[in-house]
């Protein structure tokens, strides 16, 4: 048993889609957020400025004492978790690897759709996970650069014709080439679950790379015997190097509860 909190942390809101997850599997844990408010978005920088940024996030996030990092950007987890996970002696987790696996799990006709930054696009890591777990699948790549500031600036509503718009011109090629699943490869992007989901049809799986990314969390602590146990609802802090009220009030909206009480700002970096 392990009573320290999970750590986590995003470029900004987008990692909110594991602590949700996280919370409904592992509701006794404790959880420390970071949302790099200040710097979003990662994913249109270099792979060096990635690296030093998530430096900054981790270094902040382990002045707690903390059990385990989950790198809940897929940005990050793409171009940095080798680094992450040498410099730090305590498990650092990834999204990459869980999404690409349940992804090739669920593929029926072998064609799988990925979104994701430019960073994680030019990557490739989503397209090695999935080549390992289902040699042979087709993947069919799409870097989706607006969807964060959208996502940001709190336009993943249905029906908001801006999203909508963007959405299409990103997703056609998808759409037109018959995926039947479609990697949701940036962790903002299941905030624009419904729009993406309603584009692409019913036919179409999606899958969540923080969700996917948490499952993983609940497993590894598992495994680990390093879970929190028996003492009732865990509790979550956020901090953000940014828009504190911006942050609280879409958080509320997203994750369905208040969380202003518990919203902090920090200097980064
Ligand atoms: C970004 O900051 O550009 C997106 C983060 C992610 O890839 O999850």
């Amino acid at each position: 048993m392990d009573e320290r909190p999970i750590g986590v942390f995003d470029s900004g809101l987008g990692g909110l889609t594991t602590v949700r997850e996280l919370c409904r599997l592992l509701p006794e844990e404790d959880i420390v957020y970071f949302g790099d408010t200040g710097r979003v978005p990662y994913g249109s920088r270099s792979r060096e400025t990635i690296i030093k940024y998530a430096r900054q996030d981790v270094a902040f996030l382990r002045t707690f004492d903390l059990k385990a990092v989950v790198i809940a950007c897929g940005t990050v987890s793409t171009t940095a978790l080798d680094v992450l996970a040498a410099e730090n002696e305590l498990p650092v987790l990834g999204v990459v690897a869980p999404a690409a696996q349940a992804a090739a799990r669920a593929t029926r006709n072998g064609r799988i759709g990925l979104i994701g930054t430019q960073a994680s696009i030019r990557s490739g890591a989503y397209e090695r996970c999935i080549e390992q777990a289902r040699p042979g699948t087709q993947v069919l790549p799409q870097p989706c650069p607006l969807f964060v500031p959208l996502v940001e600036n709190g336009r993943f509503a249905p029906g908001d014709v801006v999203i909508e718009t963007v959405a299409a011109e990103y997703l056609a090629p998808l759409k037109q080439a018959g995926v039947d699943t479609l990697v949701l490869g940036c962790t903002h992007y299941p905030l624009l679950e419904s729009v993406i989901g309603n584009y692409m049809g019913p036919g179409v799986t999606l899958v969540s790379a923080g969700a996917e990314g948490a499952r993983a969390v609940a497993e590894t602590l598992r495994e680990r015997s390093a879970l929190a146990g028996g003492r009732g609802r865990g509790a979550c802090r956020y901090f953000v190097s940014d828009r504190v009220e911006d942050f609280s009030r879409l958080a509320s909206i997203f994750l369905g509860w208040d969380v202003a009480d518990s919203v902090g700002q920090v200097e980064i970096g």
